[in-house]
């Protein structure tokens, strides 16, 4: 975010409270409600927990709710056993809601691919899922690794895992053949599940033959499943005998009943790779009570979730969001979930709106930059539709600016949906800050105030408090992270060096206002967010000098009126290389290989020289004023000032 931007963050007063209608039906009705909540919350932390996890079944109860002896590795529900999608499935089975629908799912080609489970055909798919892993031999703690589209059977094959306590990662489908080998070889996955095909765009994406080329050579991988997705005939696609499966033939005349695993509290539930500051994505670990209990309870207290709901998270269940709250929050909460395969605009911009209007969706999440690709698209779209279903409306990934915030508000939510803006991380497992929308007055662009059980602050680098610095989290709760997976170190280094180890720091700045409301500013690292994909700069500068022309290239991300940011790449060539057109597809093409399509930089411009200090190390920031066209900080301390000039022309060039 750039100076400008926090201005005008920090001199937005525009308040909204919410409705007295939407008040009164709330589950947290009003501000009183919440601050007697809030404050327990706080003085009461584990005796809070306790009384939230009461509310999900427990094989074997905890004999401690918290235990913080061997700092930063934390357990909470020490002692007990349970199982989350046994919590997620089979409770509201045997609840009597087994007939009431699940997952409404629409693929991308719509009406002639539609499919409604409810969470007795769930409870029956997953447990037959369930079985067949376990003939194939796999068992608790073992890993999976998951490269789906947004399908049902993604849903489906994730609780299945989770039922046997196989330790899950889902691959974002959009991630290339040696992303998804990284992460494989990082784990040491003994299955993978995938699919022929998946739509996109009205293509259809080949999955199962970039699965085949990452795990070529994988000695991890004993049996890759592929799901059917194409009707009638498969899309083309390989199978090799002996370690692939058709996942239709594996789990016809399965056993609909399966008993779940008792999952030790801590066991892990799963790992999501997510981009750091240095090296590769790194696999975050999330365990299994925890993390049950905090996606449970956000979800019912931030999105409000009631049992006529229905609710539409449009993110991915690849992204830590598509996890907690497509999946686990939602069915935590007996709720119905819309889920949609496709993009927003396919086969036109009105999609979206198209999908509310036809499922009378409630709750409805998104992210900011999908938003601000709306408000281009122009609200002739939303208009065309009847949106009145809509009572509440949701924001993640990035910092909102104030003027999306409005367009969400008036045109979508028509003045009368509370928005809540929701800041947390891959890392975090669930929202920690957020307006609770029966209660809090929202500032367009604020995403207000820490949530139940959390104690968050802005602090210097010094640990004081301070109105514009970074944010803080000053306590720890149920569903935060329980490491990296095979790195103790980089975990401590990462989160739990700064402050003396006594707070959690997320690598985000942020401003308290006067009032008190927490506006998140963006990353201080060297991660970028793209569209609300993150993206570590380290790992495109390492790409770009794997390429046997290129000496050195950093990468920075500037401010990008509907991607929230972009990449800029600066790269600079060996003596006697051209820079052409054909190296910066290369280039291109080097990203789409290593990480994916989404990751490639908007503008690569090549340079003879970057801006570097006299001990040689590359000035980022007069690079983020070079692509920002902004009036040039203090040079002086390079070592050679006239590269900026250089640079400057370069860039204009581009
Ligand atoms: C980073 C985490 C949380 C699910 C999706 C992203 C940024 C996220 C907000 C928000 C401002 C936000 C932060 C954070 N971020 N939500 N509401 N306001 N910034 O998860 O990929 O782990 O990225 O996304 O910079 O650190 P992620």
């Amino acid at each position: 975010m750039t100076q400008e931007s926090l201005e005008s963050y920090s001199h937005e007063n525009r308040m909204f409270p919410p409705s007295e209608d939407f008040t009164k039906e709330a589950l947290i009705p009003g501000i009183e409600a919440y601050q007697k909540e809030y404050a327990k919350s706080i003085e009461d932390n584990e005796g809070y927990w306790a009384e939230i996890a009461e509310n999900l079944e427990w094989f074997q109860p905890w004999n401690r709710v918290f235990n913080g002896d061997d700092r930063p590795f934390f357990k909470w529900f020490e002692g007990a056993k349970t199982n989350i999608t046994y919590n997620c499935v089979d409770r509201h089975v045997h609840n009597g809601l087994g007939n009431k629908a699940a997952i409404v799912w629409e693929g991308e080609p719509g009406e002639t691919d539609k499919r409604v489970l409810t969470y007795w055909d769930l409870y029956r798919e997953v447990n037959q899922c369930a079985n067949a892993l376990k003939d194939l031999g796999m068992k608790k703690g073992d890993r999976a690794a998951l490269y789906l589209p947004m399908i049902p059977e993604l849903a489906i094959t994730t609780l299945a895992c989770a039922k046997l306590g196989i330790i899950h990662t889902v691959i974002f489908a959009g991630f290339s053949s040696n992303s998804i080998r990284d992460r494989v070889d990082d784990c040491q996955a003994k299955l993978v599940i995938t699919a022929d095909g998946g739509w996109r765009r009205g293509q259809v994406l080949n999955l199962k033959s970039i699965v085949d080329e990452a795990i070529d050579g994988c000695e991890s991988v004993t049996d890759v499943v592929i799901v059917k997705r194409g009707h009638g005939d498969p899309f083309p696609c390989k199978v090799k005998e002996g370690r692939d499966h058709w996942y239709h033939r594996m789990v016809q005349d399965k056993p609909i009943h399966c008993e779940p695993e008792p999952i030790d509290a801590e066991e892990l539930l799963f790992l999501l790779y997510t981009s750091g500051t240095t090296g590769k994505p790194k696999g975050i670990m999330h365990s299994t009570a925890g993390y049950m209990v905090y996606a449970y309870q956000t979800m019912r207290t931030i999105f409000d979730i009631k049992p006529e709901d229905v609710y539409w998270c449009s993110a991915d269940i690849g992204w830590i969001t598509g996890h907690s709250y497509i999946l686990y929050g939602p069915l935590l909460n007996g709720a119905s979930i819309v889920m949609y395969e496709g993009a927003p605009n396919w086969p036109d911009s009105g999609r979206f709106w198209e999908i509310i209007e036809k499922y009378r969706v409630t709750i409805f999440y998104t992210a900011p930059t999908a938003i601000r690709a709306f408000m281009k698209w122009g609200e002739s779209w939303p208009n065309q539709r009847d949106l009145s279903s809509l009572r509440l409306l949701g924001s993640v990934g990035e910092p909102i600016n104030p003027e999306a915030w409005m367009w969400y508000h008036t045109v979508i939510g028509a003045e009368k949906c509370p928005i809540v803006d929701t800041w947390w991380q891959t890392e975090t497992g669930g929202i920690l800050i957020s307006p609770i929308p029966g209660a809090t007055t929202t500032k367009p662009g604020s995403a207000t105030f820490p949530v139940f059980g959390i104690d968050a602050d802005v602090l210097t680098e010094e640990g004081e408090p301070t109105e514009t610095g970074l944010l803080a989290i000053k306590n720890v709760w149920p569903g935060i992270m329980r490491g990296i997976w095979g790195d103790k170190q980089r975990f401590i280094d990462t989160y739990w060096c700064k402050w003396g180890g006594q707070y959690y720091f997320p690598g985000d700045g942020a401003h308290k206002d006067k009032d008190g409301y927490i506006w998140v500013i963006g990353r201080v690292d060297d991660v970028v967010n793209v569209s609300g994909h993150r993206i570590g700069t380290a790992e495109l500068e390492s790409i770009f000098v794997g390429h046997p022309d290129v000496v050195e290239s950093a990468v920075i991300g500037i401010n990008h009126d509907i991607k929230g940011q972009c990449l800029v790449s600066f790269v600079t060539v060996k003596a006697g290389i051209i820079a052409t057109e054909e190296l910066v597809i290369q280039l291109k093409e080097l990203v789409i290989k290593e990480i994916g399509k989404f990751a490639i930089p908007e503008k690569i411009v090549f340079a003879a020289d970057l801006p570097k200090t006299r001990s040689g190390k590359i000035m980022r920031r007069l690079l983020r004023d070079i692509a920002e066209n902004r009036a040039m900080g203090n040079v002086t301390t390079l070592a050679d000032p006239s590269v900026v000039e250089e640079l400057k022309r370069k860039y204009s060039e581009n």
